[in-house]
């Protein structure tokens, strides 16, 4: 049995967990800044940092509380190094290298992105490989093809925004708040998805993704129609990322003929995607797997996981590893 007590404080959520032998939960402890960044819109790096500071070290009390596990039954330490926030990613970082060494415990790094891929595994240990996964975050949007663990091809990503950031770019220009995509979905089961025909981005060219001109069509349509209601606003916005994203997923798995297709990220919360991907994968016989929501938005859990594989495959992480804001997920060629 190898227990792992993972960290992850890449963006605005303070998250511990501990995983044990990579598939089960044993606890994942998630504290939301999300209150503290409302007020500016957006997330504010400093308030983030000093915010992890603040909640981190009660976080991992209760994430080692609730697992029930004493610190001296840990076989390794990990946390995410990237992509993300530089002063969210140090203090996340900077704890756990201090928790390997006044413990004696091996210290994983862990790229985020992995981390998404890897949410999979720990509510379906058997999905059916290869899969083809859009993930789609805040800072995130791309199709990867994973024929095993660990083996990943990058299939297309966004060449401006992610599909997130138009969620929370477009509520934030409709007043709705922060984070927008929450906010956007709810609103749009009472809109009309049909109600104004906004682009659809780079349609039927390829598996790369845009998202920039369907924001200023929004902007610039609300502008010239004030009154038009915001839920059908909001209805057709959402319509239109959803219908790239399943078009583009359905067709890079019948091309790469995966036999599952997956989704995560903050943004695979969104029902009208969740829907859509089960019809669409349903329709072509395969088998589709939609994470829950508490595991397609940032947590730990996600991060223990992928350490288990990491440490597995590639030993510990040596204690000079930067946090890398940039970092990349290594993918085959
Ligand atoms: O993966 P995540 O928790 O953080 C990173 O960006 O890494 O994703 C956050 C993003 C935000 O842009 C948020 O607006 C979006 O996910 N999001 C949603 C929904 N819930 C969260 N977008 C659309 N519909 C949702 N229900
Ligand atoms: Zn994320």
């Amino acid at each position: 049995m190898t227990a792992i007590l993972a960290i992850e404080t890449s963006c605005d959520e303070t998250a511990a967990a501990v995983v044990v032998d990579g598939r089960n939960i044993a606890s994942s402890v998630v504290s939301s800044q999300v209150d503290l960044h409302a007020a500016f819109g957006g997330v504010v790096p400093e308030v983030a940092g000093r915010a992890h500071i603040d909640l981190l070290t009660p976080v991992v009390g209760e994430a080692l509380s609730r697992a029930g596990i004493a610190r001296g039954d840990l076989d390794a330490v990990a946390a995410t190094i990237g992509p993300g926030l530089i002063g969210s990613l140090l203090v996340g970082v900077s704890a756990a290298k201090a928790y390997s060494l006044a413990w004696g415990l091996p210290f994983v790094g862990v790229n985020h992105m992995e981390g998404h891929l890897h949410a999979a595994f720990l509510e379906d240990p058997d999905m059916a490989l290869p899969a083809v996964v859009l993930l789609v975050s805040g800072g995130h949007t791309m199709i990867v093809h994973m024929s095993d663990e660990g083996r990943y091809r990058l299939v297309g990503q966004t060449i401006d925004d992610a599909a997130g950031e138009a969620f929370d770019k477009v509520a934030r220009f409709l007043g709705l708040g922060y984070p927008g995509g929450p906010v956007i979905d709810k609103l749009s089961a009472t809109g009309n998805p049909a109600a104004v025909a906004f682009p659809r981005g780079l349609r039927g060219q390829g598996f790369d993704f845009s998202f920039s001109g369907l924001k200023t069509s929004v902007i610039n349509y609300v502008r010239k129609n004030p009154d038009t209601d915001v839920k059908d606003v909001a209805a057709s916005f959402q319509a239109a990322v959803v219908d790239v994203l399943v078009e583009k997923v359905r067709a890079a798995a019948g091309q790469l003929e995966a036999k599952s297709i997956c989704i995560g990220g903050g943004v695979a919360a969104n029902s009208a995607l969740r829907a859509a991907v089960a019809e669409a994968a349903e329709s072509d016989g395969r088998a589709c797997f939609l994470p829950s929501r508490a595991m397609c938005t940032d947590n730990a859990a996600m991060v223990g996981a992928t350490a288990w594989y990491r440490l597995r495959t590639d030993g510990p992480t040596p204690l000079d590893v930067a946090a890398n804001p940039n970092l990349k997920l290594r993918f085959e060629v």
